[in-house]
């Protein structure tokens, strides 16, 4: 750049505006000498003319600029502000020359709230997924160990061993299944799916794969549909693992002896957008679900009864996936619930508009 079109620049004042970080300038005394907009918005009414305290509390803030006044230089600080809304900085300090007067101190805050929260997200995820591989890894590891030694002369014992380490063996490769096709939603989940997808087959056949389950359970699975019901836009591999969870669940969390009912009606007016979608209700008479969970239940391997949903074989990945690929179908997913009564899961999905 030549000193001709740094000329062309616009002044400082509008420079400092342009940068859209939260940008602090202070003088060798700490006083505060500028700050622009995003810095207002993030730090409240600033104290121009006083020390930096008056405008950031923050210690750490307060001590980088310090160490770049007494020691003329400071390594990059990670700050986080709890409040309006927790957010997180990395803050540089950099000292600015102009001639002979004394040097400022640009205080620059960037923003690197998302890319902190997605490394949280993803260290609890390897986190919850090692635990949930550990124990029945742990259990196999267990039986491997009984079954070469006290057990070794034993047909009885290490048959009824061999049934549980298939038990664990399948938990674990369900979990991985689970995490794979979650994955995979997530990948193209801000591409919407456009094939025209007739729900009753899918669900149909849904019901019939969870047929044995319901009725060991002596569970019926009644599916209503209305007459003259659209196709939805959407992909059927996907909206088919969507009603297989839900059912899936209405009868695991269902009450022995009871129905799941299964409903599906066009609704003319989809929350939020307004369009035309279609409603399908899963219905259980199962113990219900308390309001505080709610919020929950589709975060990863979120469990009302961690220990009762891991008997049962679950990961407490299946309502994650189905919110994940919901999302994708531009629909939306409700639960209503009543504790000792039931809960009701209701998938809304976009009506297929042939263009
Ligand atoms: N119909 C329901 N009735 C009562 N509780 C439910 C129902 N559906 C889900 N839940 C609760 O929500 C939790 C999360 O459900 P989700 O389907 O994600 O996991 P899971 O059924 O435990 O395991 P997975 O589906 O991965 O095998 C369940 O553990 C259970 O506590
Ligand atoms: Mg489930």
């Amino acid at each position: 750049m030549t000193d001709a079109d740094v000329a062309d620049l616009p002044h400082a004042a509008e420079l400092l505006e342009a940068i859209p970080d939260p940008v602090l300038i202070v003088d060798t005394g700490r006083n505060l000498v500028a700050a622009n907009a995003a810095a207002t918005d993030t730090f409240g009414a600033t104290g121009l003319g006083r020390d930096l305290a008056q405008t950031v509390r923050h210690p750490d803030v307060l001590r980088a600029a310090d160490e770049m006044l007494s020691a003329g230089e400071c390594p990059e600080t990670v700050i986080e502000l709890a409040a309006p809304v927790r957010r997180t900085f990395g803050l540089s300090v950099t000292p600015l020359r102009h001639g002979a007067a004394a040097p400022l101190l640009m205080l620059l805050f960037r923003d690197i709230t998302v890319a902190t929260r997605a490394e949280e997200i993803r260290a609890d995820l390897v986190a919850n997924v090692s635990h949930e591989l550990r124990s029945p890894l742990s259990s196999v590891l267990g039986f491997i160990e009984t079954l070469k030694g006290p057990a070794r002369d034993d047909p009885a014992v290490q048959e009824r061993f061999l049934d549980i380490m298939e038990g664990e063996a399948a938990r674990m490769a369900n979990l991985i299944d689970d995490l794979l096709s979650l994955s995979r939603v997530e990948i193209n989940e801000h591409v919407p799916p456009s094939e025209p997808v007739d729900l009753e087959p899918v669900i149909a056949s849904t019901v019939d794969t969870l047929a044995g389950a319901a009725q060991r359970k002596e569970m019926a699975i009644e599916m209503d549909v209305a007459a003259g019901l659209q196709p939805v836009a959407g992909d059927v591999d996907q909206l088919r693992q969507v009603f297989q969870n839900l059912v899936d669940n209405a009868v695991k969390y269902g009450r022995e002896g009871s129905a799941v009912e299964i409903s599906l009606q066009p609704l003319p007016r989809m929350r939020e957008t307004g369009g035309v979608g279609v409603a399908v209700a899963i219905r259980d008479h199962g113990e219900g679900i308390a309001p505080e969970h709610l919020p929950r239940l589709t975060e990863r391997f979120y469990r009302v009864d961690k220990g009762r949903s891991r008997s049962l074989g679950g990961t407490g990945l299946g309502l994650a996936i189905v919110k994940h690929i919901v999302s994708r179908h531009r629909g939306y997913l409700t639960v209503d619930s009543e504790v000792g009564a039931g809960t009701t899961f209701t998938v809304v999905l976009p009506q297929y508009a042939a263009t």
